[in-house]
């Protein structure tokens, strides 16, 4: 199926959502997505020549959970019950306009000091020199909370000026009343780091909730760069 032109909605405010941009958004994800290579090292980080769209959190959170849920493909990006599955930073081209980056978890405790220096050294310089880089999703587990690595990512991704926002995974694991007072604090976090997004997405992979407000976040930073 061809889509139309990304260009051909409204362009002049990305902040208030026109209500035709949530059917153009689920119209840019049923289109193709495929694997374009994983990297293991520095020198393995060529340019696309497409805006990119990166998936970082700790270990096991379900960054490619997420990447399946968001694509509607059940493999697309492999998940596993044992953290520290993805082990390259893996690039996705979704309808040969955007890029979806699968990055490895960092914070696995389990691994040798060596691979997690190796994968850490890897994630960092990616997410703090990528000219394509328009958004950062920065996955947190719903039941866990900003742990201090996040933080860590959180301030570097500032110091980088990388735009990036908060995605709540698992929250079919919680209660609705913690929810709220998981997103309320989230909230307060968010606003003290000048890069973040002030909305938080709550998502459940598992139970498709929260996917249509993460489509319609990547349809903009699409129609943006378009
Ligand atoms: P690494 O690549 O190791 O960093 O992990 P990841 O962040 O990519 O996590 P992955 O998607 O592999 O998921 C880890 C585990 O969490 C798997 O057992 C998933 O089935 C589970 N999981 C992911 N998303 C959800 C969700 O929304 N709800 C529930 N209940 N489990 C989930
Ligand atoms: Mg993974």
């Amino acid at each position: 199926m061809m889509m139309e032109p990304l260009s051909s909605v409204p362009s002049d405010d990305f902040d208030d959502n026109h209500p035709e941009w949530a059917e153009k958004a689920r119209v840019l994800f049923a289109q193709e997505c495929t694997f374009l290579r994983g990297v293991v090292d520095e020198s393995g980080l060529v340019s696309f020549g497409l805006p990119e769209i990166a998936f970082a959190g700790r270990s096991n959170v379900g960054k490619s959970s997420f990447i399946n849920a968001l694509t509607n493909r059940k493999s697309l990006a492999r998940t596993s019950n044992t953290p520290g599955r993805t082990k390259e930073i893996n690039f996705f081209s979704l309808a040969e306009k955007i890029v979806l980056v699968d990055l490895p978890g960092y914070g696995y405790a389990k691994a040798s000091h060596k691979a997690v220096d190796s994968w850490n050294r890897l994630i960092f310089d990616y997410l703090k020199g990528r000219p394509s880089l328009r958004r950062v999703f920065l996955l947190i587990d719903s039941r866990h909370g900003v742990k201090p690595n996040d933080e860590e990512v959180m301030t570097l991704l500032d110091k980088s000026a990388v735009n990036y926002q908060i995605i709540l995974t698992k929250i079919d694991k919680i209660k609705t009343h913690e929810l709220e007072q998981t997103i309320a604090s989230i909230q307060k976090i968010a606003h003290k780091h000048p890069a973040c997004h002030p909305q938080v997405i709550a998502t459940s992979s598992r139970d498709s909730h929260g996917l249509e407000n993460a489509r319609l976040e990547v349809f903009k930073i699409a129609l943006k760069a378009s």
